[in-house]
């Protein structure tokens, strides 16, 4: 009998991220164009007599140990959807960084769920995962499947692109979070009155990706969300222009931010960014990072 299941989870960039006018949901239709990157939260479910959240590493104070985390939600949602108590431990290894843009929360939920899916034998298909991580959050199902994804919906529909190559990347990490909601009611606050377009995956951004050009992604990097979360975080602009000065082929917010990601040359190239955003003293510790990275897996 399986007594402990270790998964390991990418955290992910968004190369696009178009976003249309809210829908009477409260969500917004989005083309996002999702990629992983070799940043990982790891998951481990041991059985339990109750369900417990722990966590290690980066930020951990701030994250959530009660019901509230969404890995411990993802663990009632199997529970409840097989019949059975969800007693089990979650033990979290965070070295995504928390509330940052990066799908952490989302990658630890994609965790907890294949792990306990694991641990349980639920026998689950893929695509009844996939359903449980669309219910869970609208970036979960991309930490289950990882590489490169275009997300239409408001990001849980994937499908699958191709990718000629890596990117190297280099992440700095700002001082406290960004919330999503806020940064999305940012956009909404921007945007009022004026005409929203569909959102629509850049052709150009699509071949550059299937290319593994990485002049041309840097070219077409584009996220919608920018300029809301520098409205809320001004200070971000200093952190971007330290990354293009560095020498990056380009600079911009991942997600809802506040972490900022730069696409860089090469890992010679991604190291020197990384000091000098360390140096510039523009944000509090830089990660360097490679694309892609496989999804959620049972190490
Ligand atoms: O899906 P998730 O729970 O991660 O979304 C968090 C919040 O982000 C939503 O409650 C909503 O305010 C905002 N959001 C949105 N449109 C999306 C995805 C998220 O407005 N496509």
């Amino acid at each position: 009998m399986t007594t402990t299941v270790t998964v390991r989870v990418p955290a992910k960039v968004n190369v696009q991220l178009a976003v249309g006018a809210a829908r009477p949901d409260g969500f917004h239709d989005l083309a996002n164009v999702f990629l992983a990157v070799g940043l990982y939260d790891e998951v481990t479910a041991t059985p339990a007599d109750t369900l417990r959240i722990t966590a290690e590493g980066h930020d951990v104070d701030r994250i959530p140990l009660d019901r509230t985390n969404l890995a411990a939600r993802a663990a009632e949602l199997l529970a409840a959807r097989y019949g059975r108590s969800p007693d089990v431990h979650l033990h979290i290894t965070k070295d995504i960084p928390v509330a940052g843009g990066m799908a952490g929360g989302s990658a630890d939920a994609a965790g907890a769920l294949l792990a306990c899916d694991a641990l349980w034998s639920t026998g689950a298909s893929r695509d009844e995962l996939l359903d449980l991580c669309a219910e869970l959050g609208s970036d979960v199902p991309f930490s289950l499947v990882g590489g490169a994804a275009l997300g239409r919906g408001r990001g849980e529909l994937l499908t699958p692109l191709p990718l000629g190559g890596a990117f190297h990347w280099v992440f700095a990490v700002a001082d406290g979070g960004l919330s999503t909601p806020a940064v999305y009611r940012e956009f909404d606050r921007l945007t009022a009155g004026t005409a929203v377009p569909e959102p629509e995956a850049d052709p150009a951004l699509l071949a550059a990706l299937a290319a593994g050009d990485t002049a041309a992604l840097a070219a077409a990097l584009t996220n919608d969300l920018q300029a809301a979360a520098l409205s809320l975080r001004p200070s971000l602009a200093a952190t971007l222009d330290a990354g293009t000065a560095a020498g990056a082929l380009a600079s911009l917010v991942s997600g809802s931010g506040p972490t900022t990601a730069f696409l860089v040359k090469d890992a010679e190239s991604a190291q020197a960014v990384a000091a000098a955003l360390l140096a510039s003293g523009t944000c509090r510790a830089v990660r360097v990072a490679d694309s892609p990275a496989a999804g959620a897996t049972v190490i």
